[in-house]
């Protein structure tokens, strides 16, 4: 638990998560708990976000938090449902809007001081998304704020440090949103912008040391982002003690087992490469069904982890590099909490009879905190900015069945495009990218031979967390000298088509 706290109770608003970005990208450390079960000591917070919500005060059983604890007693600051909420139970009156309010406003009228006191001024742009409107001021309520539709657009409790405000001040499209909650937050609330990568490095490096104590950790690398600053973070705890195991499972992109593994124990790191891609292939063998080839390799995974992992005398812990998002248990929309947290995509849920301890020193950060912590230990920027890479790997990218001489020409295909991007500058811009081998064969003409070969899919998403994408608009010029250089230089390959899907309604991996 970090000194300088802040508490978002989630009423279950797609925003939640945006919200705590802000306020860490403010150097504040915060955390998300559900309304319906928030942490049982609330000493340790210097201040509240209550968030918004798809819930209305009006529906038959609106989220109804106790706040006797928090309200009057600590600065807090209620955000659209927060806000309705805080009307509706304290003597105001919210009602359906006349008009919708969804997207740009702008405000039309601006209390100095208070909220607005830096920086923010009439006009300033705020982005709206809700159909209630609070119409009366709850008991002692005083409006700061007003745009053309929403008189009450934000307001004030007289004699706390209690505000609201019926506009969304995390997203993008509120200009000064990250303005109004460092005034809050800092001016206001009073609290600490201590919160940096390099706090968090010195104050996880202390907690793991002392968790773990002078038992040994082992860890599974995977060559991403979140299982390499994990491993480095827990070497600089306990140094030697940590024990790295990276699995080869033949399907990884070309030449990236011996590579990764190079810069693993460049980095000083107590590594164990296992090539286990025969196990891997025997596994796979006969299997089309996308899904039965996930079991098959997470089976096999956990197999040759465990084996490893055995070698290793007295190994007390697991180390994961599950990371915030995971994590949360946000408030299920369709009625009732919800406390369903997802298993680690990437370890695929190791099982119990491993008898370990877990440790995860990433699970209170998002990706973009991983990366930057990351960065402040050293970690090479070009391994920090790579793509992700699903689990299975190229396994899900060979649509049918798996064979060795299909691996090979992905990973050539692969390499080609994924070098391209990055020697034309536009693999930084790409969130994912990756290409898929099609179960098909076609009709092509090469020098005056008839060939019938493999068609490949290339795919480049733009996204911020895999839930949601959409293609990108690589240049033509790249695409024509990509498939140029798949057609003529890997065997096999007689067509390469570019995928102009989105997510949704398409997913990024073709299985
Ligand atoms: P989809 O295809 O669901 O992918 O749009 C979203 C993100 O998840 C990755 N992905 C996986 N990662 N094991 C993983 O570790 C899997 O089975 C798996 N399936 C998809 C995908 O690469 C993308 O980043």
């Amino acid at each position: 638990m970090q000194e300088q706290n802040v508490l978002i109770l989630d009423f279950g608003s797609q925003y939640t998560q945006l919200i705590a970005r802000r306020v860490r990208e403010l150097n504040i450390y915060c955390e998300i708990h559900p309304f319906n079960n928030p942490p049982k000591d609330s000493d340790n917070f210097k201040a509240v976000i209550l968030s918004g919500s798809p819930f209305s005060v009006r529906s038959e059983n609106p989220p109804h938090p106790e706040l006797s604890e928090i309200r009057g007693k600590k600065p807090l600051l209620a955000v659209c449902y927060g806000a309705q909420y805080l009307a509706h139970f304290s003597g105001g009156k919210v009602g359906q809007s006349n008009t919708r309010e969804y997207g740009r406003a702008n405000l039309s009228f601006v209390q100095e001081g208070e909220l607005f006191l830096e920086n923010i001024s009439e006009g300033s742009q705020v982005w709206m998304s809700h159909s209630d409107t609070i119409k009366e001021l709850p008991t002692n309520g005083t409006r700061l704020a007003s745009t053309h539709d929403v008189e009450n657009a934000a307001y004030k409790i007289e004699g706390e440090q209690t505000y609201a405000i019926q506009f969304h001040p995390e997203v993008y499209h509120t200009t000064d949103g990250k303005q109004l909650l460092e005034n809050f937050l800092v001016k206001i609330a009073g609290v600490a912008q201590t919160w940096t990568p390099d706090s968090f490095v010195e104050s996880t490096v202390k907690e793991i040391q002392e968790k773990v104590g002078s038992d040994k950790v082992v860890l599974g690398l995977s060559g991403g982002v979140d299982s390499t600053v994990a491993a480095i973070l827990l070497h600089k705890a306990i140094g030697a003690n940590l024990h790295c195991i990276f699995v080869n499972n033949g399907l990884l992109s070309k030449n990236e087992f011996t590579a990764v593994l190079k810069q693993y124990e460049g980095m000083g790191l107590n590594v164990k490469g296992v090539d286990a891609s025969q196990r891997f292939m025997d596994a796979l063998a006969g299997l089309s069904d996308p899904e039965a080839k996930r079991k098959a390799i997470g089976n096999a995974f956990i197999e040759v982890f465990d084996h490893e992992a055995n070698q290793i005398e007295d190994a007390k812990w697991l180390a994961q590099g599950t990371i915030y998002p995971d994590v949360i248990e946000s408030v299920s929309v369709s009625g009732g909490p919800s406390a369903t947290i997802k298993s680690h995509h990437n370890v695929g849920g190791l099982p119990d009879f491993m008898k370990l301890k877990i440790v995860e020193p990433l699970r209170m950060i998002f990706k973009d905190e991983v990366r930057r912590v990351g960065a402040s230990m050293g970690i090479d920027k070009e391994l920090l900015g790579r793509h992700p890479f699903p689990g299975p790997g190229l396994a899900i990218r060979i649509l049918g069945d798996v064979t060795p001489e299909k691996v090979n020409i992905l990973q050539e295909v692969d390499a080609i495009f994924i070098n391209g991007l990055k020697e034309s500058g536009l693999y930084d811009s790409v969130w994912q990218a990756g290409a898929i081998l099609l179960p098909l064969n076609s009709v092509g003409v090469m020098g005056d031979e008839r060939t019938y070969e493999k068609v490949v899919a290339l795919r480049a998403v733009e996204s911020t967390d895999g839930m949601t994408a959409d293609w990108v608009n690589l240049p033509y010029a790249f695409l024509q000298k990509t498939s140029n250089d798949i057609i003529n230089k890997v065997k096999g390959v007689n067509r390469v088509v570019y995928d102009i899907s989105s997510k949704p309604p398409a997913t990024i991996e073709w299985e």
